[in-house]
């Protein structure tokens, strides 16, 4: 496995590669990044993952902070998963003064849920994603489905700028009880870790019961679900059309229906989704 920190580098060293497959990831790795890594290296010729933990996407200074970084762990797990290539580069690396950010304009898809609640977020992502292909310029690029808003931001991005990359998308991987994976779970107290098993529970509930409830009913049940693990304090819970992310208060089931929620436990927040229905 090669290790880059030099964009030049990497770039002269992806040039003449025919399917590059690339998994930009922030570290602190889990199985979910293994996922896509293989994912990748089963239609790739190269795989290529990114380390990165982008300042320009955290609207909470000390979310940023507090970020883990595992980056010696990270690596022995990337070269178990068969990726040939690491890019882990610096801040100046990616945001060198001459370049200025970017504003996108990526319509209603960006102004809800976690566009809502973290204001700047997704085009603070859509600039380090740009740059990144603009670097390693992948043939495919995989992103995991737990976040599935950043996803269709991201096929949004590759539309508005016309480029030639596939996006594949990996599905959600979960822990034992349940809890979708992510590098913010390590940062749980044991206590939290436990409760954190109630943001699935509901998600499942609700997909359980979908057949019988009108969506505001089933909304309420969640709170009220919610309520059993008094360590989740809920930000948002809502049902939204996959393809478009629009808020529905009828359960249309001619179209593919999911729930999404956000929650904060002490200082980490979380999110997660799940299909309703196909
Ligand atoms: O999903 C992430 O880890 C990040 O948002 C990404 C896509 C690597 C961009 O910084």
């Amino acid at each position: 496995m090669r290790v880059f920190k030099d964009k030049l580098a990497l770039s002269a060293f992806l040039s003449d590669k025919s399917k590059v497959g690339f998994v930009p990831t922030m570290g602190a790795l889990h199985n979910g990044h293994v996922s896509l890594i293989k994912l990748s290296v089963n239609q790739c010729q190269v795989t290529v993952c990114s380390i990165f933990v982008n300042p320009a996407q955290f609207n909470d200074k000390n979310d940023l902070l507090n970020y883990p970084r595992t980056t010696e762990k990270d690596l022995t797990l990337l070269e178990e998963a068969g990726c040939d290539v690491v890019f882990i580069p610096e801040v100046e690396e990616i945001y060198p003064p001459n370049l200025s950010m970017q504003n996108y304009d990526f319509g209603a898809i960006e102004k809800v849920m976690e566009g809502e609640h973290r204001p700047g977020h997704f085009n603070g992502m859509a600039n380090v994603v740009q740059r990144l292909f603009d670097i390693v310029k992948p043939n495919l690029a995989f992103f995991g489905e737990k976040d599935f808003q950043q996803l269709c931001v991201v096929k949004q991005l590759v539309k508005l700028l016309d480029l030639p990359i596939t996006i594949v998308p990996g599905a959600i991987i979960r822990e034992d009880d349940g809890l979708a994976m992510s590098s913010r779970n390590m940062l749980l107290t044991s206590l939290e870790r436990t409760q954190a098993s109630g943001i699935y529970n509901t998600l499942l509930q609700i997909k359980n019961r979908s057949n019988t409830s009108n969506p505001q009913e089933l909304l309420d049940f969640a709170v009220e679900n919610l309520k059993k693990y008094p360590l989740i304090k809920p930000e948002y819970i809502q049902f939204a059309y996959a393809d478009n992310l629009e808020n529905l208060t009828v359960l249309d089931k001619s179209r593919s229906v999911m729930l999404f929620i956000a929650v904060k436990l002490g200082k980490v927040r979380l999110i997660d989704n799940m299909l309703i229905y196909e």
